[in-house]
């Protein structure tokens, strides 16, 4: 273990631990409670489903409504659960060159069900013969589908032709991953990036935080600016190239 050459008792390295054990504290609690509450939500609706089967006669309608709930608190726990171990792979292991292009229709794909249950068109336009970038492919991924769903969200209560539009092309030595909605713009653009941070009613707060991080760690940027007149626009920067020595991303 490497040992601290600051003396015991400096206030600045004591400030400095408090800061962590109080951030992995902090991040460990709000991890445990974004966890525990879709597991409650599983077992009050495995019991009430238990109780509809047993009854007699038993009531099939009901039992599948329970069924439905515990699917969907089921899949709120895992995406907890996948934001964590995406942010834990490893660069060295997971870095290889990929066609980015294949990885936003990939992601396109993955979001096709959500979006048409948003009543939202995805639009992809890719420009030609881009060159491979050195990426972890789950979390560019992860990015992708992150800022996608928000777009989603974004456009939920909009009454405006829903379209959301990604586009990927080459700018200088950088790849750059446009995601475009018509939503209802940024409340609070300057904390939209920091760890949860939410102003949705079930928000996480966690996936643009997540996202920042996966971009940095790729020597990457991410940043939102807003779309005239409406929605916003997240663009995702990828530098051509120089990916492959960027620093593994840390959870917390
Ligand atoms: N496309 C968007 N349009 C408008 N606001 C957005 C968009 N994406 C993110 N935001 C804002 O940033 C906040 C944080 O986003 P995020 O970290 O993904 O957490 P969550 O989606 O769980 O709220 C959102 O609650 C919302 O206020
Ligand atoms: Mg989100």
């Amino acid at each position: 273990m490497v040992k601290s050459k600051r003396r015991r008792g400096d206030p600045s390295a004591d400030l400095g631990r408090a800061r962590r054990v109080a951030n992995l504290a902090e991040l460990s609690a709000s991890i445990a409670h974004e966890v525990s509450n879709p597991l409650t939500a599983v077992l009050a609706s495995s019991n009430a489903c238990e109780r509809w089967l047993t009854a007699d006669p038993p009531n099939i309608e009901r039992a599948l409504i329970a069924v439905k709930r515990i699917t969907r608190a089921a899949n709120t726990a895992c995406e907890v659960v996948n934001h964590i171990r995406v942010l834990s792979r490893r660069p060295g292991e997971t870095r290889e060159p990929a066609a980015v292009g294949d990885l936003v229709a990939e992601a396109r794909d993955l979001m096709a069900e959500e979006a048409s249950r948003y009543f939202v068109r995805l639009d992809l336009d890719v420009e030609p013969d881009l060159p491979p970038v050195a990426v972890d492919r789950i979390q560019i991924r992860q990015v992708l589908v992150n800022l996608i769903r928000n777009g989603l969200e974004a456009m939920e209560f909009v009454a405006r032709d829903r379209t959301l539009k990604i586009a990927v092309e080459r700018c200088g030595d950088t790849l750059q991953i446009a995601i475009s909605d018509c939503g209802v713009g940024l409340e609070h653009p300057d904390k939209i990036f920091q760890p949860f941070f939410s102003t949705k009613f079930q928000g996480m707060g966690m996936g643009l935080a997540i996202c920042r991080t996966i971009a940095d760690a790729h020597a990457g940027r991410l940043f939102a600016k807003q779309n005239d007149p409406h929605g916003t626009t997240f663009v995702f920067v990828l530098p051509l190239g120089a990916s492959s020595t960027a620093p593994h991303v840390a959870a917390a």
